[in-house]
């Protein structure tokens, strides 16, 4: 039997233009995801950190990152001493996982003090380190078996090439798996470590996360390369991210979320007391999630801190050293208008998707 010309044309076109405009769709979505989301494998993130508000704040940030931009999947958090004791830091982990709803995150606890000398904690966001208005209730989580150190080791084989670690407490837990595994660093896919000034006129005294455990920090800047470590000084983001309280708490405290009314809780003692709202740690976490959003200049260091004598705890940098001969990439400046539309687009991210 004839089939009609013009039926025959109808059976072979349609299917044709079909597959046509499905190859169209196929390839306009995925250029648009590649530019959003690089073509290598997901990167892991590992937060290591000691508890304070801004600790926590950068936690956030990554939780909210990986769950509303397809960034890097956060598998593990780590503790260390620092803004307070290890226990505390461990219980404002579980507190805060249980707020952002993310209690699959796995915990290790880490070095509950330093390598050598003990430290009075500091309590610039409270005793609890969390604004000292403890109203969130949980559940506890337990903790994964093995100790933060060998954790960090094990991820680091298991996510060879794929682990990022976002250090922003005191080093111990990372200058231990360093000593006891000296391919540690060089599976790594990066370490960010928010520590350090760059010493200077008006930075002449040592910082808070490096001088907590001077010889950690020691340690990993020894074991650096700088494709593989960055650091972010504080001193920098006091520089270029002076950011006023004012926006802090009426623009981005205003932003109506659970998480970002408990962070406004977490910091109502520190943001009491200070001019400005200059916090390291977000800044840091700003820069290890999406570098080229934030960072205007590097710069390759021979880093490194001085052990003993008055001078203990302030860092060296020497930057005439070549790249080659350089341990460490130096965060030496960074944009403050990216980086607060960036803490404002993640923070309010959950009020404009519709789940
Ligand atoms: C941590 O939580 C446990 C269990 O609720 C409690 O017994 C302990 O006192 C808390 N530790 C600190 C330092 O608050
Ligand atoms: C403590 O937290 C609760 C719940 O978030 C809040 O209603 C209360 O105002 C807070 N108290 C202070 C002194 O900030
Ligand atoms: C130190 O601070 C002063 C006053 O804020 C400023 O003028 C100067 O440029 C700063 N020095 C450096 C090296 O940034
Ligand atoms: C903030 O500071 C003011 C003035 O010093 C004080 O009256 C107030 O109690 C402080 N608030 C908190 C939450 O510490
Ligand atoms: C730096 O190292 C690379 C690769 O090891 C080498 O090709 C390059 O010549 C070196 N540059 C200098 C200035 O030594
Ligand atoms: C880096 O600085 C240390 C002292 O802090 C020095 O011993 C070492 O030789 C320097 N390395 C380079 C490559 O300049």
């Amino acid at each position: 039997m004839l089939i009609p010309i013009h039926k025959l044309a109808f059976a072979i076109l349609i299917p044709v233009m079909v597959a046509f405009i499905y190859f169209l769709l196929f390839f306009v979505v995925s250029s648009s995801y590649s530019t959003a989301v690089p073509s290598r494998v997901r990167q892991k993130i590992v937060i290591d950190h000691d508890g304070g508000a801004d600790d926590v704040m950068a936690i956030f940030m990554g939780l909210l990152y990986e769950e509303y931009y397809d960034g890097p999947e956060v598998i593990a958090l780590t503790t260390t001493h620092g803004n307070v004791d290890e226990d505390q830091v461990f219980n404002n982990t579980q507190r805060i996982l249980t707020v952002a709803n993310r209690r699959d995150v796995a915990i290790y606890r880490g070095s509950t003090r330093a390598l050598i000398g003990e430290f009075p904690t500091d309590h610039f966001f409270g005793n609890d380190g969390l604004g000292d208005n403890n109203t969130d209730n949980y559940e506890p989580i337990a903790a994964q078996k093995e100790h933060a150190v060998f954790g960090l080791i094990e991820l680091s084989k298991k996510y060879s090439d794929e682990l990022v670690i976002v250090a922003l407490g005191s080093l111990t837990n990372i200058a231990l798996a360093i000593r006891i595994d000296p391919d540690f660093m060089s599976r790594l896919s990066h370490i960010y470590v928010a520590a350090g000034h760059v010493y200077g006129e008006n930075f002449t005294e040592p910082e808070f996360n490096a001088n907590m455990d001077v010889e950690s920090y020691y340690i990993v800047a020894g074991s650096g390369t700088p494709e593989k470590l960055t650091i972010i000084p504080f001193s920098q983001i006091r520089l270029h991210q002076k950011i006023s309280k004012e926006w802090r708490i009426d623009v981005l405290g205003s932003i109506d979320t659970k998480i970002m009314q408990a962070q406004n809780q977490y910091e109502r003692l520190s943001l009491n007391v200070s001019t400005y709202w200059t916090l390291l740690d977000p800044s840091a976490m700003a820069i290890a999630l999406d570098e080229t959003l934030i960072v205007q200049e590097t710069r390759y260091s021979n880093n490194s801190i001085i052990l003993c004598g008055d001078q203990r705890g302030v860092n060296t940098n020497d930057f005439t050293t070549s790249r080659n001969d350089s341990n460490a990439r130096v965060i030496y400046n960074v944009r403050k208008e990216n980086y607060k539309k960036m803490l404002y687009d993640l923070f309010s991210a959950e009020l404009r998707t519709i789940k």
